[in-house]
């Protein structure tokens, strides 16, 4: 029980943002359980309020692309997890917005247990209704939250950088 708890706790901090990939096939199996784990994430009301494209496809990939500075992440990537908030299924902007984190964040976990790296991309959001059209979405209904680029890590360009994080004591007080 003891080696499971640090397990996962080393999996929580060892994750990390990975922009360079390998092309090399996901299997849609891996591609199943990573989603599987957003599922599972907390929502207010068990609201569950996510709607995910899973692409793979190129050409779908390219028009995804166009719509990002961070365009050629999303097109090296195998996948990409488009994230809409289903607003329909939603009851509270906050909350909703705060379970599609915890949804996303779980992918980005799963990702990382399966080896596979991956990066959060929220620059796209400047181009929500784009990518909107691209699925055929109507904006009353989903709303971009994210694009997860998710690949095989390029190992000989991803180094090891120094990942930063504020002391616990900058932004904690105990009482
Ligand atoms: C809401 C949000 C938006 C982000 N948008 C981008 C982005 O557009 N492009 C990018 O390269 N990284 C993006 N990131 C990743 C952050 O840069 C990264 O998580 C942060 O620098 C910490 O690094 P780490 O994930 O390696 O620990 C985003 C992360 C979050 C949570």
């Amino acid at each position: 029980m003891e080696s499971k708890t640090n397990d996962l706790l080393n999996l929580i901090k060892s994750r990390r943002s990975v922009r360079n990939f390998v092309y090399k096939k996901i299997d849609n199996q891996t591609i199943k359980e990573i989603v599987d784990c957003g599922r599972w994430a907390p929502s207010g009301q068990n609201s569950q309020p996510w709607k995910v494209c899973i692409v793979s496809h190129p050409t779908v990939k390219r028009l995804i692309a166009e719509n990002s500075k961070y365009g050629e992440i999303i097109e090296s990537a195998y996948l990409n997890f488009v994230v809409f908030l289903d607003l329909e299924r939603g009851y509270d902007r906050v909350k909703d917005i705060l379970a599609m984190g915890a949804f996303i964040q779980n992918m980005l976990l799963a990702a990382h247990a399966k080896g596979l790296g991956a990066v959060w991309i929220g620059e796209i959001l400047k181009s929500k209704e784009k990518i909107n059209q691209i699925f055929k979405f109507s904006p009353e209904r989903f709303e971009l939250m994210a694009v997860l680029a998710v690949g095989l890590i390029d190992e000989s360009l991803e180094m090891k950088k120094e990942r930063k994080r504020r002391t616990l004591d900058e932004f904690t007080d105990w009482f």
